[in-house]
């Protein structure tokens, strides 16, 4: 059955009003419920979450903040029980503790080596079984031996690839440049095909500090022989003070430890004892994601985008075949070849390998080795003229197709617009659509055209684009992850940060017809609470359901959103969604989503 005015979209069921308010909204005939919230044991000696009482080492045994990415590792062949494995992302203090309040950022007064750690803890990554019931719920299998927590305090990790081992990558704390502690800002991510897990290390420069700062309280790069790589990546960013109590997460006291963040880090679900490894030849930039595909001819491809205004779209593609062999698959992504898109205006790609000693890439550039060019991958890339993206996030490929998602970049001026990214001002974002020649994701070149221009098609000044069929509710801004359904159709999530005041939409997932006389129609099937942005999406094989990350509740834009508007913080939240107890702060939570009696989703 074809839902009321879908027009030619293969999606049914019935969108949802948009708007904004304290709750979730599903779609008619679904069930919306919480699985995991920040502070829910992982483990069967885990202490029950006390947000008056909170401490490291209790958080190393509890869901993470900020839920991100979401995949699923089905572990029988009904679909009744798998490992969930979710990204933590960042983390609120206001939002988090107690009588911290709003931090000032220029001196951190409120902060304490004791929060620090717990932030520590609740960054990185949650591994867990869950199970389904006969009722389709599903629940946290407390005492899996698969359940473990992966953070940034504590968690060993292994550097592979071309940067291994080399100079830049060694610290005190590792002099053999190939182990590091932790893993930061893991935003979107992926599954391979041999079942492991990708975690995308996204704004890691925001985690490093200096005490050096100018007359305007910035930091003071004049004395730092890196100062140019810092500046090109954002670096340091001070948005965190553990740089005041652990020193390598100052630049000055350890210049290398920067260089150990910024990559794709591979989890095997099934392993808690295998070290995560840190895959060097995929380059280090802000991944926002990396989800892959198996090329035709065996090899496997990975894309990700460079989540920063102005920055670009990357490609890896293996040096080896997938095996079928796990052990063997689990060393795929240690060698291979990166490289950067060059969107031409006569509607193709070109794909540029970032490879030392081709073209400009040579020691007198500063590429000595391809360590130097992976650890400095934007570098390189602005030397073989990339084309500066409208903030790429998630980029997912599905048969012959690649999704670019360009969440927005208000910062691009008109004389800056080019085919790929043609409005100035793009407060809304777009999204690009990849064909590769053949289905052959390792081509050197393929093609591409925008699938929709996102923003109010009612507002001309907005230059949307969109399938006239899509409705006021349909429409969206500013896209973030998306996932394909076991139907091989698009869903797309938004985050609009702040920005939603100028849609008066809460971010939401959206429904985006893809193809036939439909494409470019887009269904609103599911709506976060005030504040919050929504992340995941994944559905299971079976497509009967779909898991949600909603991430940040009562945080971006919360403040002064009459008649919600609060102080956002841990005392004055916007909403304390999802529990909704007076002495319970909002909690980031993956939401489960099925079919009241069951059966696939939107089919
Ligand atoms: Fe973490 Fe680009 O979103
Ligand atoms: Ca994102
Ligand atoms: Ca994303
Ligand atoms: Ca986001």
């Amino acid at each position: 059955a074809r839902a009321a005015g879908a027009g030619a979209s293969r999606y049914a069921f019935d969108e949802i009003e948009a708007g904004v308010d304290e709750k979730h909204h599903v779609a008619p005939g679904y069930r919306a419920e919480i699985l995991l919230r920040w502070g829910d044991p992982i483990t069967a000696d885990a202490p029950a979450f006390d947000p008056m009482n909170q401490n490291a080492a209790a958080q190393k045994k509890q869901f993470g903040y900020n839920n991100d990415y979401v995949g699923f590792v089905p572990l029988d062949a009904e679909g009744r029980r798998g490992v969930l494995c979710v990204n933590h992302e960042y983390t609120n203090e206001e939002m988090m503790f107690p009588g911290l309040g709003r931090q000032d950022k220029a001196d951190f007064a409120g902060m304490t080596r004791e929060l620090a750690e717990i932030e520590m803890a609740a960054h990185g990554g949650t591994v867990v079984e869950i199970a389904r019931d006969a009722d389709g719920r599903w629940s946290v299998v407390l005492d899996s031996p698969l359940n473990r927590r992966i953070t940034a305090l504590d968690t060993e990790m292994a550097i592979d690839g071309p940067a291994a081992g080399t100079d830049r990558m060694r610290t005190k704390a590792d002099p053999t440049g190939t182990r590091v502690i932790g893993t930061l800002n893991n935003c979107a991510g992926g599954i391979t095909p041999w079942g492991t897990y990708l975690m995308a290390e996204e704004n890691f420069h925001g985690y490093f500090w200096t005490t050096n700062l100018g007359f305007d309280g910035k930091p003071d790069l004049s004395g730092n022989s890196d100062a140019a790589r810092h500046k090109r990546y954002g670096a340091p960013g001070m948005w965190y003070n553990w740089g005041q109590y652990d020193e390598r997460f100052d630049i000055d006291k350890e210049p290398n430890e920067i260089n150990r963040f910024g990559w794709i880090v591979e989890v095997d679900p099934m392993d808690p004892a295998a070290l995560p490894v840190k895959h060097t030849a995929m380059g280090r930039f802000r991944h926002e994601g990396a989800e892959m595909i198996q090329n035709p001819d065996g090899r496997v491809v990975v894309y990700s985008g460079d989540d920063a205004r102005f920055d670009y779209l990357y490609r890896f593609v293996s040096a080896g075949k997938v095996s079928g062999d796990k052990a063997a698959d689990m060393r795929l992504l240690s060698e291979g070849e990166l490289s950067v898109a060059r969107f031409n205006d006569d509607g193709t790609v070109d794909w540029l390998p970032l490879v030392q000693g081709q073209g400009p890439l040579t020691a007198e550039n500063g590429f000595a080795s391809q360590a130097d060019v992976v650890i400095d991958a934007r570098l390189a890339s602005d030397l073989l003229g990339a084309t500066p993206m409208d903030r790429p996030e998630d980029v997912q490929p599905a048969g012959d197709k690649v999704y670019v998602l360009l969440t927005n970049n208000t910062r691009r001026k008109a004389d800056q617009v080019d085919a790929a990214n043609p409005r100035a001002e793009n407060a809304f974002g777009h999204i690009v659509e990849l064909t590769v020649p053949g289905g052959d994701h390792a081509a050197p070149k393929a093609g591409w055209e925008i699938l929709v221009k996102c923003g109010d098609p009612a507002v001309a000044e907005v230059g949307a684009l969109w399938n006239p069929e899509t409705s006021a509710n349909g429409w969206f801004a500013s896209p973030d992850n998306c996932a394909i359904d076991a139907d091989g159709r698009l869903w797309v999530s938004t985050d609009q940060g702040s920005g939603w005041s100028k849609t008066g939409k809460a971010d939401g997932l959206y429904a985006l017809e893809a193809e036939g006389t439909g494409r470019g129609t887009s269904k609103l099937f599911f709506r976060c609470p005030i504040g919050a942005e929504l992340c995941g999406p994944y559905f299971t094989p079976d497509q009967q359901t779909l898991f949600l990350a909603v991430q940040h509740p009562a945080t971006d834009g919360a403040r002064d959103y009459a008649p919600f508007g609060r102080d956002s913080t841990f005392e004055d939240p916007a909403t304390r969604w999802p529990d909704f107890e007076a002495n319970m702060p909002p909690r980031p939570s993956v939401v489960v989503v099925t079919r009241e009696g069951g059966g696939r989703i939107a089919s």
